[in-house]
């Protein structure tokens, strides 16, 4: 991996995303509140890179997952795969354009269907995509299922047949199969043991090296972003209030909750400095925007000037949301 300045094309470009659900609706149906999970995202997964997105439970990192493979019906804004507006895209220019980029979610028992053998599995979507005999698909499952360590002999059996591990890596194999550009990987270690963890992890940094993926990793352990990507984006309550380079941010957090994120993850190598009057408690009701900061409610440092929305400003190589941090 290149962890330095980079120079690569963009994979995926989001613009302004917004995602809410209606929350309740009155007699004729319609909406009358709504749940704003995500809110005004932008981002950037250069070809070849990993950005990983950090957050609390609930702050909106698998709504804005599935909003960028267009799995979000209330999605909008702007995403483009490799510089095609995929928003925009019908019919069998969009289905092309999600060949290019696929998902990987934590718990590969429930996204797997139990009743195909692996083959299918792992072929389906290029028996979706059209045009390849039972033959042909048998042979493609094989070599994908060699490329992610599994044997071609247990193929015909059952995904409950399988362990953990084994059904990630079938998960992963499926995902590459339309040999996409961009895995979309929402937690994909998560549900496992911490020796298969390491397995998975590294299996999937051959792939990016063999490959020439990008990721857009999701994941609660800022430990495991920050040996696993190049650049990290931190949410809260469906904005990013900090991003840029993965070690910069993850041993020098400038916005006050990534601070207080990394002051409360026990797994970093190096402690952090003691973080003054770091608070916890729970995310803000997320059907009621704050006019403020998003932040200013759970916010040790909020001041004067901290009523006001704020906006994502480049502090050099980073992207900060808080007008005291950009210093
Ligand atoms: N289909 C839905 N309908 C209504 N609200 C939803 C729906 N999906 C998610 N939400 C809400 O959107 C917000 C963001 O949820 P999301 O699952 O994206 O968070 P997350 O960051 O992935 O959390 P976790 O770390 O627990 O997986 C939450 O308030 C959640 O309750
Ligand atoms: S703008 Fe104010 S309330 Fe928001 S994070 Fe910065 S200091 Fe805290
Ligand atoms: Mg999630």
């Amino acid at each position: 991996m290149t962890k330095g300045v980079h120079t690569a094309r963009p994979i995926l470009e989001v613009s302004d995303l917004h995602v809410r659900f209606p929350a309740s609706r009155n007699w004729l149906g319609r909406p009358t509140s709504h749940v704003h999970a995500v809110n005004g995202v932008n981002l950037v997964v250069h070809a070849g890179r990993s950005l990983g997105i950090v957050g609390e439970s609930g702050c909106g990192k698998s709504t804005l997952a599935q909003a960028i493979i267009g799995l979000a019906p209330h999605a909008q804004g702007r995403v483009a795969i490799d510089g095609q507006d995929f928003q925009a895209a019908q019919g069998r220019e969009r289905r092309a354009l999600r060949q290019k980029m696929q998902i990987v979610f934590q718990d590969p028992q429930s996204s797997l269907d139990r009743r195909l053998p692996v083959w299918r599995l792992i072929s389906e979507p290029l028996h979706i995509r059209g045009g390849y005999s039972k033959a042909q698909l048998h042979a493609k499952a094989e070599q994908l299922a060699v490329s992610v360590g599994l044997r071609p002999e247990q193929l015909d059996r059952l995904p409950h047949e399988f362990s953990g591990g084994q059904r990630q890596r079938i998960a992963i194999a499926r995902a590459i199969s339309t040999d996409p550009d961009l895995l979309v990987l929402d937690e994909p270690t998560s549900a496992l043991d911490v020796s298969v963890q390491a397995q998975i992890i590294n299996l999937l940094l051959r792939l990016q090296r063999d490959r020439g993926l990008s990721y857009l990793m999701i994941s609660h352990d800022v430990a495991l972003v920050r040996h696993f990507c190049d650049d990290v984006a931190v949410m809260y309550l469906g904005q990013i209030v900090e991003a840029g380079p993965a070690g910069e941010v993850l041993r020098n957090p400038r916005h006050p909750y990534t601070q207080t994120l990394l002051a409360a993850a026990p797994s970093l190598e190096s402690p952090l400095p003691a973080i003054a009057e770091a608070r916890t408690g729970e995310l803000p009701n997320n059907r009621r925007l704050p006019a403020s900061c998003f932040y200013k409610e759970r916010c040790g440092q909020a001041a004067e000037g901290c009523e006001t929305p704020q906006v994502l400003r480049r502090a050099g190589a980073r992207q900060i949301r808080c007008h005291l941090a950009l210093g």
